[in-house]
């Protein structure tokens, strides 16, 4: 795909498509509740149809009725042994959910996915799942993976690594663990999977001491179905409000985007660069925050992140870095670690990529320094994406402001945002 400068501003109300996280969810956690749920405004996109297919071959009956899916729960211990392996194509958090869950079934299931997902490493979940005494086999840490379903014996883990999969994987096999499992977060992740579950009856206490959550949950309680309409996603909004905080003469609105405290940092960090930004219509929705967006051009000052804030945005530095280009003073971000780790090597990409479009950056320790200027000179317009989403979307937004540039392996782009380009040219943008 090619992205080229725009003139004109980026201006009007995108449609912005379910949240991803929370569209997974709604598929996983009615599979295995007892009755009929309607989820509306599912996103459906590829990552999302390999959680859904995955459901359909162990035998869930799932109904797509086009602006609605219906999903037939049959109870916590109604999956079936699939006859095929399940792909989950790009998908980590489909790969660490159903990990979690499958690994205290009664049957065996092999994960697969493709090439980049096959090298992301799945021993952050597949260790304390052992621990809990899963019986897991793989090669090297990554997929594909063997899990053969057994009774696991209930205990507490201390979760070393930030990572709301990891931890969901885990709520998702306590659901089926007799006794209580403790899982302790030492750091604040999105909560979305212990909000749907307490939504659904699940036996799931939580307690907060300053950063530190302790989560328990009493297993073997089978769940009851509701409906759900997901909100839209703030982490694909993210590309249209940069864009238009950097391009003059945009105006646009989002609606009934998720606002989840635990998700919206990026909102806190653009806030704390001087964006125009007004949040409205604040309310609940599925015990979820929604709100609707309003961002109009903004002259952005640059800013000093800590790594506490990181785990309430890790998926918007790719684009935050953009943002920070176009700021009128340095930037530094820091405690970038786990974006080494996600559809890509992302703090490595996001630097390759500013410095072939000339700006002045580095990565030290983990923390991300740009030092942003007036004019850019691109030494390499070839945007390396690595089959990444959302290094390609961020980089069709650097394209709106110094392109041509031209962003590889734009296909990636389908796991999160279908839409993207037809919605980024609706408003103004020139992808082609
Ligand atoms: C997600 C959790 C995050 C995030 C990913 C979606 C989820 O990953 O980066 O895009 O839905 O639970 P980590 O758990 O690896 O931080």
């Amino acid at each position: 795909m090619i992205s080229l400068p725009i003139s004109g501003g980026v201006n009007g109300a995108p449609n912005i498509p379910g949240d991803k996280s929370i569209s997974h969810r709604s598929i996983i956690i009615p599979s295995i509740s007892n009755g009929v749920c309607e989820v509306s405004n599912i996103l459906k996109s590829e990552d999302v149809l390999y959680t859904l297919q995955a459901f359909k071959d162990m035998g869930v009956k799932i109904q797509d009725e086009g602006k609605k899916i219906v999903i037939h729960g049959k109870g916590l211990n109604s999956l079936k042994k699939s006859n095929k392996e399940i792909y989950l194509g790009n998908s980590g958090t489909s790969a660490r959910l159903l990990t979690g869950l499958l690994s205290a079934q009664k049957f065996n299931t092999i994960i697969t996915g493709d090439e980049s997902l096959s090298k992301r490493p799945m021993k952050r979940i597949t260790g304390p799942l052992n621990r809990l005494n899963a019986k897991i086999y793989n090669n090297n840490g990554t997929l594909p993976i063997k899990i053969e379903g057994s009774e696991l014996i209930s205990g507490k883990i201390d979760l070393e690594i930030p990572s709301a999969q990891i931890k969901s994987g885990l709520l998702l096999a306590g659901l089926n663990i007799n006794g209580e499992t403790n899982i302790i977060e030492n750091k604040v992740t999105r909560d979305h999977t212990e909000t749907m579950l307490d939504s659904f009856g699940a036996n799931i206490k939580i307690d907060k001491l300053e950063d530190k959550k302790f989560i328990k949950i009493i297993g073997k309680k089978e769940l009851i179905s509701k409906n759900i309409n997901v909100p839209n996603d703030l982490s694909s909004s993210a590309f249209f409000i940069v864009a238009a905080l950097i391009n003059k003469k945009s105006k646009i609105i989002l609606k009934n985007i998720n606002n989840n405290p635990t998700r919206n940092g990026f909102l806190l960090a653009l806030k704390k660069m001087g964006a125009q930004i007004l949040i409205s219509n604040t309310r609940f929705n599925n015990n979820e925050s929604v709100c609707d967006i309003e961002v109009v051009s903004s002259n952005l000052k640059g800013c000093e992140l800590s790594s506490e804030i990181a785990d309430l945005m890790i998926d918007e530095y790719p684009i935050l870095a953009i943002a920070a280009s176009f700021a009128d003073s340095p930037s530094i971000f820091r405690g970038l670690k786990e974006l080494r780790v996600k559809e890509s090597d992302r703090l490595k990409l996001i630097l390759i990529n500013l410095q072939n479009c000339g700006v002045n950056c580095k990565v030290s320790n983990d923390d991300l320094y740009i030092n942003p200027s007036k004019k850019y000179e691109i030494k390499n317009n070839i945007i390396r994406t690595d089959y990444d989403h959302r290094i390609a979307m961020a980089f069709s937004v650097m394209g709106s402001k110094i392109g041509p540039l031209n962003i590889t392996d734009s296909l990636s782009i389908n796991t999160s945002f279908p839409e993207f380009k037809k919605e980024f040219n609706k408003l103004g943008g020139n992808l082609s």
